[in-house]
């Protein structure tokens, strides 16, 4: 079945030079790109975009985070894309997340607030849907 997921490489990875990395990691996996770019959020799309985690401590400073510098947004496509791309990503803490994986070969260990673990991949057709209607209303 092919499927889009929206892909995000957060700040922290932009900021590390890292958007060239997860595209690299995305095409050798052979799904296509079929938007890429580079947005600055605002409170408004990441209230939207994290809404189902308003209500834990770590919010304010996630959204802190996710502001504090460009974020590279990608649709990417493929067959089996969404669950593909969380495969690639690795677990959400670059702790555990396995070697071999985004976060586990690149995500740096962090005792900050918030895990800064690189990329967001959707984690449903549901949310790949709202998401790239976030990130890319003309799509
Ligand atoms: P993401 O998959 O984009 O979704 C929510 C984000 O919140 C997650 O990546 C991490 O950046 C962050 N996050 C999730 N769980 C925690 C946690 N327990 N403590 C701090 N940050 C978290």
């Amino acid at each position: 079945t092919v499927e889009r997921t929206l892909v995000l490489v957060k700040p922290d990875g932009v900021r590390r030079g890292l958007s060239g990395e997860v595209l690299r990691r995305i095409e050798a996996k052979g799904y296509t790109l079929a938007a890429v770019e580079l947005v600055q959020a605002t409170p408004e799309l990441l209230e939207r975009h994290y809404a189902e985690h308003v209500d834990k401590p770590f919010f304010r400073a996630l959204v802190d985070f996710m502001l504090s510098g460009p974020t590279l947004a990608v649709v990417a496509e493929g067959n089996r894309v969404i669950e593909g791309f969380r495969s690639l990503a690795g677990a959400t803490d670059p702790t555990t997340a396995a070697p071999g994986t985004i976060r586990g070969d690149l995500g740096r260990a962090w005792d900050g607030p918030v895990m800064q673990n690189i990329v967001h991949g959707s984690d449903s057709p549901e949310s790949a849907s709202r998401e790239i209607g976030l990130w890319f209303p003309a799509l």
